[in-house]
């Protein structure tokens, strides 16, 4: 049980650039989509496909693709933003602020004129020298019987999701979530460029690789009494 907790608590965003001479095995990239294959689904509908893609002229290509930051993003990242390190360890959940670049850190921003004087930013640079990305697809039309929103078959994503980023850093590999590649835009360019059909649509990608930097950044959670509740909902006592 350590085992699993200690794996579990391993667990991170592994947000460096990684080594692009080192391939990802062949037999580690057979448990981690082995690992997804035996995620929980609701109604075990299975609601996904993987698409591995370490082929370096593909990488390159997708790494040429643009992408656009929107107000929604900005305004709604701001607001999970911790100036400083201090600052985070206290408010425990969000992210450090200087993950992002300065005009992105102010809430009260006017962030419709921010994000229409972005350049646009190619992919690679969210690649930063992975030689593998998993793309997970979900198939809207294996939706679990009667689940409002598909969220059942979005719960279930998150679930293989997990499994392969647990399978991953118990291997000694480097994931991270790349969330940008299930924007509209990013999506057409990639289903044109890797063909896969329009009853298929990204959740989300996962950067893989051996990370070239050892990572370094505060991960912070809430206590449990936070969020644990006992009996009743704001029932204390210990749990
Ligand atoms: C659905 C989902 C989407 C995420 N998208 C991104 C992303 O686009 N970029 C990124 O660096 N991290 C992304 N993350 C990682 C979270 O930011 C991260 O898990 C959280 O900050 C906690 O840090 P940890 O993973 O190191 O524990 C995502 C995580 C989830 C579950």
């Amino acid at each position: 049980m350590q085992d699993l907790l200690d794996l579990i608590h391993q667990r991170h965003s592994a947000r460096t650039p990684y080594d692009s001479s080192r391939a990802i095995p062949q037999p580690a990239l057979d448990q981690i989509v082995e690992a997804a294959s035996w995620a929980p689904t609701a109604h075990n509908m299975q609601n996904f496909e993987i698409v591995v893609i370490d082929d370096p002229s593909t990488l390159q290509a997708i790494g040429a693709i643009e992408t656009r930051t929107s107000p929604v993003f900005l305004r709604e990242n701001a607001r999970q933003l911790s100036a400083s390190v201090e600052a985070l360890r206290q408010r425990r959940t969000g992210v450090i602020a200087s993950m992002f670049p300065p005009a992105w850190r102010e809430p009260d921003a006017d962030f419709e004129a921010i994000a229409a004087a972005e350049p646009a930013a190619l992919l690679s640079h969210s690649l930063q020298s992975a030689p593998c990305l998993l793309l997970v697809l979900y198939d809207a039309r294996k939706r679990a019987p009667a689940s409002e929103g598909d969220v059942l078959g979005f719960i279930s994503l998150g679930c293989v999701m997990e499994n392969m980023w647990l399978t991953a850093q118990s291997l000694g590999l480097g994931l991270q979530i790349l969330s940008v590649f299930s924007s509209e835009p990013v999506e057409a360019a990639l289903r044109r460029m890797l063909g896969f059909p329009a009853h298929l649509k990204i959740a989300y990608a996962c950067r893989l690789g051996h990370p070239a930097e050892a990572h370094d950044y505060v991960r912070v959670r809430r206590p449990l009494d936070a969020f644990v509740h006992r009996n009743r909902y704001g029932g204390e006592g210990p749990i």
